[in-house]
């Protein structure tokens, strides 16, 4: 299958939904609408059959067997590295794999940022950051003397880039600043950012985790320093991800973790290390996972990620037009640029309420603070709801939602 060149309007969007197998059960007797992608994505079978298919044909360790098995591992693990490469269009010898978007922001906190920074050294980041892109920050901090600017919001949901130009004063030393907020759906203007920022000598450090799934993304051409991402929310299996850095970093830090696959030799008088990327990736890794990552990358470079955009465009503004009539419905977040996340409270009604109930009518929405304290404290409710679509949702979901909506409303509020 091969959609990418189609014109967008001949997409068969149903016959793209019937690949994801779990689409197609009930919850509590009714049809399932899965509107928590932001969370986790769903699985298309061409990554479920490749995961299988490697634990039933291929398995072996990575790097380690000269046996046949252990060179086709070694084969499909470095395989989806490439195919990941290219998806994001960096060289894969600047790809480290990781566990997912924590592991990967942990390992430039520790591998970068903690030996380098200092007391009078600042930290960047912006309110609308996931834990992940902030608690390293402030281990880092803790650890080094440096602090923690906040770069501000507009009430829209927008960053407030004139006060994050402000707040790129001499002491910053490092920006970390998400592609697409998992709460509000900003997206946020990266490739701008990190051109304001490499002009004042500030490292960037971009979180990919919510761009990835809903739209192309070309990493060189952002110009950013690191970009981490995380795979299951991108069709992938949970456990996998990547952190791409540019070259020149990736030689100049020392390994995170010790183990076995990132040496070259050991002796007790001291360790030569693996290059990077491997010198990043001790022990046996995620080898199935990454195999279904890069199945992944297949399938969705297969329809294209510009119709998925699109597609998601569409569903994204049926979704918001329908919640905006609602009486009492305030959706946070409203951005000029959006990916299809919608957070949302109802008057009234506690967003843990809303969510239980609208599971019993086969709707699973994310309710809570989404890891993202700060931001919370902002909007000024410790929990919101929160429906993220995907481009395997459809417009029928979308009414069988705003009519769950709507009952479930009666009984709450
Ligand atoms: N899993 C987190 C979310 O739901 C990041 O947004």
């Amino acid at each position: 299958m091969s959609l990418a060149a189609a014109p967008a309007g001949s997409i068969d969007w149903a016959r793209i939904r019937a690949d994801f197998p779990l689409l197609s059960r009930q919850v509590h007797g009714k049809p399932l609408v899965y509107f928590d992608s932001a969370n986790t994505g769903q699985k298309p079978a061409a990554v479920i059959e490749a995961t299988d298919d490697f634990y039933r044909r291929h398995n072996a360790n990575v790097s380690r067997a000269v046996h046949m098995l252990g060179t086709e591992a070694t084969e499909a693990y470095e395989g989806a590295r490439r195919k990941l490469a290219a998806h994001l269009n960096v060289r894969a010898n600047e790809l480290v794999l990781t566990s997912g978007t924590t592991f990967a922001i942990n390992l430039v906190a520790y591998s970068w940022a903690l030996p380098r920074l200092q007391p009078g050294d600042a930290i960047l980041v912006t309110r609308m950051e996931h834990h992940a892109n902030i608690v390293p920050w402030q281990l880092v901090a803790e650890r080094t003397g440096a602090t923690i600017k906040v770069a501000d919001i507009t009430p829209d949901g927008a960053l407030d880039l004139d006060a994050l130009q402000a707040a790129m004063t001499a002491d910053v030393r490092l920006l970390a600043v998400t592609h697409v907020s998992n709460v509000l759906g900003t997206v946020n203007p990266v490739r701008d950012i990190c051109r304001m920022a490499r002009k004042r000598g500030i490292v960037t450090v971009v979180d990919g985790s919510q761009a990835l799934p809903h739209m192309p993304v070309d990493v060189a051409a952002i110009g950013c320093d690191f970009y981490a991402l995380t795979g299951h929310k991108m069709c992938g299996p949970t456990g996998t991800g990547a952190l791409w850095a540019r070259g020149e970093h990736l030689e100049a830090m020392p390994p995170f973790l010790g183990g076995g696959e990132m040496i070259r030799e050991v002796r007790f008088e001291g360790t030569v290390f693996n290059d990077p990327p491997h010198r990043f990736e001790a022990g046996t890794p995620n080898i199935a996972g990454h195999v279904g990552l890069g199945a992944a990358v297949d399938y969705l470079g297969a329809i294209g990620m510009a119709h998925v955009a699109a597609r998601e465009a569409e569903l994204l503004a049926h979704l918001t037009g329908e919640m905006r009539k609602v009486d009492g419905l305030r959706i946070i977040g409203n951005a000029p640029e959006k990916a299809a996340v919608v957070s949302f409270l109802v008057e009234g009604a506690h967003a843990h309420d809303l969510a239980t109930l609208l599971d019993l009518e086969g709707v699973a929405v994310r309710s809570g603070h989404h890891c993202a304290h700060p931001l919370m404290a902002w909007i000024g409710v410790p929990a919101t709801c929160r429906a993220s679509l995907a481009f395997y949702n459809t417009h029928a979901e979308i009414e069988a939602f705003m009519g769950a909506l709507s009952k479930v409303r009666k009984l709450l509020c």
